[in-house]
């Protein structure tokens, strides 16, 4: 069960005003705003030359285009040198890239694994040669390689959507309507679906039980509802199974709870094609990704989560220029951060089967249709283009 610590999330918010005046850290960095290096004092500010090495899962899903450039512009603002590999989902291919990049001598890895259990060993390699180790956004397991977890709350994530789905059906108010919902979950190898799946399932699970919540295909586990690797084609075809199997007669598909929006827009895909009964089910999403907002904006999905990474990179450099200066960094790092975006400190929700990972989480946020100006647009992440966001990474 998520637990986490909020003091430090509290803390950032009431210290942050006074510590500002000390001149510490740095703050959010959407494109337009003030990048955090510039933010930052000159006096704790010294790359030395130093390399960060940044492997990236794969190209193919949007959102890690976003985190690779983020991370590079936050790096080299800062002077240091640069060096990513975006790894085409292929675990093999990302044990060569770090096998590289420990070659190349970098002073910091950044990782966003493909498979969380599948780099024990070159990771062992990089602690053998001293290289600290942050696990971006994705816990990476059974290694003790891994100082630090950068990510988003991520059963926070799974919440949202679960909560954004009783809100919207006024589920609490339902008396004996039912509601037919399938579940599309993440990629087993993802340390973070499991996360998502149960933040959803756990606040859906009172109303499965109750028979306000009815999922005919029967497929109700994570085990059932996984798509590996996020692939949005996988989803599709699994949801034109579930459609084929159950809902030909014209029964009502009224949620399509998705984990994430690469998997939403497969199960997207599959209703246009393959749905015969009547309206549009509530589509749920992650990431904000271009193609899911246009869908958002068109009414084919419902909601997305975004999850600010110009943030998660600014709390990636902070957090690596703290290891490099040899410091233990702590809770204490967010309030010295002086970040301008909520982050907690949390020690006991990410155990990678050797340890439990100290954890940065950042704060997901729910995105539909109403609030995309406010938080997409307003905020600087995106800008419209014609009727559609497009980010502005
Ligand atoms: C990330 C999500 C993303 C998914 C697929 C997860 O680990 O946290 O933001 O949708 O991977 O790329």
């Amino acid at each position: 069960m998520k637990r986490k610590s909020l003091l430090a999330g509290v803390l950032a918010g009431t210290l942050a005003a006074a510590l500002s005046a000390c001149g510490g850290g740095s703050a959010a960095a959407p494109s337009s705003a003030a990048p955090a290096s510039e933010a930052s004092s000159a006096a704790e500010t010294k790359s030395d030359g130093k390399k960060v090495g940044i492997s990236m899962p794969t190209k193919s899903l949007e959102r890690w285009n976003r985190d690779g450039s983020y991370l590079e512009k936050q790096f080299q603002e800062k002077g240091f040198k640069t060096e990513t590999t975006y790894a085409d989902n292929k675990v093999d291919q990302q044990v060569k890239d770090l096998e590289g990049l420990i070659a190349d001598e970098v002073d910091l890895l950044v990782v966003a694994a493909i498979d969380g259990e599948s780099l024990s060993q070159v990771l062992g390699d990089a602690k053998d040669a001293n290289i600290p180790v942050i696990a971006y956004d994705r816990l990476i397991r059974n290694t003790d390689a891994i100082s630090y977890y950068v990510s988003f709350d991520n059963y926070k994530v799974g919440q949202l959507q679960g909560q954004f789905i009783i809100d919207s059906l006024k589920l609490d108010e339902a008396g004996s309507s039912t509601f037919n919902m399938e579940v599309t979950a993440g990629d087993p190898a993802d340390n973070n679906a499991t996360f998502f799946f149960n933040g959803a399932m756990d606040l859906l699970k009172p109303y499965i039980e109750k028979g306000t919540i009815r999922i005919p295909s029967g497929q109700d586990t994570f085990e059932q509802c996984g798509t590996k690797q996020w692939d949005t084609a996988t989803a599709m075809t699994r949801m034109q199974n579930i459609l084929g199997s159950n809902y030909s007669d014209g029964t009502k598909l009224d949620i399509a709870l998705c984990s994430n929006d690469s998997t939403a827009l497969g199960v997207t895909q599959a209703i246009e094609s393959d749905y015969a009964g009547d309206g549009r089910p509530l589509i749920t999403g992650q990431d904000c990704d271009e193609a899911n907002l246009a869908n958002i904006v068109d009414g084919k999905q419902t909601m997305s989560v975004y999850k600010a990474v110009a943030n998660e990179a600014v709390a990636t450099l902070d957090l690596g220029e703290a290891i490099l200066k040899g410091e233990k960094p702590d809770e204490k790092l967010i309030v010295d951060s002086n970040w301008s975006f909520d982050c907690a400190y949390d020690t006991t929700s990410y155990d990678n089967g050797r340890a439990v990972i100290p954890s940065y989480l950042l704060t997901p946020v729910a995105v539909t249709k109403d609030n995309i100006q406010k938080e997409l647009i307003d905020t600087g992440y995106y800008r419209m283009d014609g009727a559609y966001p497009k980010a502005l990474a």
